[in-house]
């Protein structure tokens, strides 16, 4: 089983990550690139929903998150959750509203999706503490 800091360093890796695959969705729309914006947000919904499912799957059934966890990572841990569960559900609207070209709604999602997906990156990478 892996330890709390390999946990916690593999989640701060893969959100880094595929922030930098949604800034470069968000660059590819701005300046026109519907297509390239379609299909890096399908791969970045992808990564994050099976990310979020197999952490949530992890704490819950994987490992003994009092024993692998310290009181204050567990802390950290809820709060990153807090932003990145309902990022994940504002993910199932943003994708088939995108597909099926409801403007209005994916941007008027868009917009609270991306301050949940802040909340997301800075609580999941500056605010967790990895070291045991
Ligand atoms: C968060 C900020 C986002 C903004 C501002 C944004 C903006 C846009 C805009 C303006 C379009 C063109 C819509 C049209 O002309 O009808 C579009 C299309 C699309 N978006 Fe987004 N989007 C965002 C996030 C996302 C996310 C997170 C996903 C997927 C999970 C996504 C998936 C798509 C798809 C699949 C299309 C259709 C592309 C195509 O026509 O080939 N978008 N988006």
């Amino acid at each position: 089983m892996p330890t709390g800091p390999q946990i916690i360093l593999t989640l701060k890796v893969l959100v880094t990550a595929v922030t930098v695959l949604l800034a470069v969705a968000l660059w590819a729309i701005a300046s026109g690139r519907k297509k390239l914006h379609g299909r890096l947000n399908t791969a970045f919904f992808l990564l994050t929903l099976t990310t979020v499912v197999a952490f949530e799957a992890l704490l819950r059934f994987g490992v003994d998150v009092k024993a692998t966890f310290t009181e204050e990572q567990r802390r950290a841990l809820l709060v990153h959750l807090c932003f990145a569960v309902p990022s994940a559900l504002l993910l199932l609207v943003m994708l088939p509203s995108g597909v099926r070209k409801y403007k209005r709604l994916h941007l008027a999602c868009g917009a609270v999706f991306l301050i949940a997906w802040v909340g997301t990156f800075v609580t999941g990478v500056f605010f967790l503490p990895h070291a045991g």
